[in-house]
């Protein structure tokens, strides 16, 4: 019998709680287990979830040991040390990889058919080694990617314009990091160029305005790990989305960080591009028309990423 879909979340700490309880509330998994090496840590937050269930529809949500990750359509991968104040992403990389290299061949070995997701940073090498360590086909192994900085992004816009966020379409690919870049030529709100838009409703576009954004959107973990010491929410939303559009086999089209193969002349690395996902991972990578620049900066954080990898590989 189809008992409905189980999802298993490795890590209850800030993000993977978080999730556990957006998850949890959203109705549209039946099973989450969340896993900790702290497993009075993943009891506690598990149990307080429990009690908040009991105000909407019906889950079973308990802490377990890794062999519970058994049947899991996904497991999300949110264990590791996260970014402190000050830090970059890029410094979290030998401890965070090591901690994947306990976990990720046991997950596989106990759910060989799963989907793996990534939250762990930095999360375009991480998940690069994590699809090295499962021997997964790639379309089965994803990072979160900046879906997160594409959610800022539009959030961004969406102020900016005093346009839904739903009505606007703009991505920010390569690293989620300090390389990232934004694909400008190719936003669009209503269809629209951005600076057509400007002109039709008679607004300031500037490019400093477009900078002042972008920087915006890449700084903002920083901003916001100085002022509450880590984010959540926004992570554990953009991750819940991407286990939505995995459950609902939706064919969404969602940043995710995924094994780049020839893309922009870009080969053998994990980052950002629009890519489709359904039920069975990634399904299509999409390569967005991008300007000069643009493909410049995508290549140059690809070398970031590269450079990453190698740093701890060799
Ligand atoms: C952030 C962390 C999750 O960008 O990387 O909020």
């Amino acid at each position: 019998m189809n008992k409905g879909t189980k999802i298993a979340i490795v890590g209850a700490g800030r993000v993977g709680s978080t999730l556990a309880y957006t998850l949890a509330a959203s109705g549209i998994v039946r099973e989450i287990v969340l896993i900790d090496a702290d497993r009075l840590r993943a009891e506690g937050e598990a149990m307080d979830i429990v009690h908040a269930v009991a105000f909407s529809s019906p889950v079973t949500i308990k802490a377990g040991e890794m062999v519970e990750a058994a049947g899991a359509a996904l497991t999300v991968i949110a264990a590791g040390a996260a970014q402190q104040v000050g830090e970059s992403r890029r410094a979290l990389l030998q401890r965070n990889a090591a901690v994947l290299r306990g976990m990720i061949p046991e997950i596989v070995r106990i759910n060989p058919e799963g989907l793996l997701l990534i939250a762990t940073n930095p999360v375009d090498a991480l998940t690069a080694i994590a699809l090295r360590l499962s021997g997964l086909p790639s379309m089965r192994v994803f990072g979160s990617g900046t879906v997160l900085d594409t959610a800022r992004l539009r959030a961004e816009l969406s102020t900016h314009y005093a346009v839904d966020a739903r009505n606007v379409h703009a991505y920010v690919l390569g690293e989620h990091g300090d390389s990232e870049l934004v694909a400008w030529s190719s936003a669009r709100l209503a269809t629209v160029p951005l600076n057509e838009f400007c002109k039709m409703a008679a607004m300031s576009c500037t490019s400093e305005d477009m900078a002042a954004m972008e920087s915006r959107v890449r700084e903002a973990a920083y901003q916001i790990i100085r002022r509450k010491g880590a984010t959540n929410f926004a992570i554990a939303k953009a991750l819940m989305r991407i286990i939505e559009a995995v459950v609902r086999d939706e064919g969404a089209v969602l940043t995710v960080s995924t094994l780049v193969e020839g893309q922009y002349g870009i080969q053998g690395v994990c980052l950002s591009l629009p890519a489709v996902i359904d039920a069975s991972g990634i399904r299509l990578v999409i390569r967005i028309p991008l300007s000069k620049d643009e493909e410049a900066h995508l290549v140059q954080s690809a070398a970031a990423v590269r450079a990453m990898l190698e740093s701890i590989e060799h």
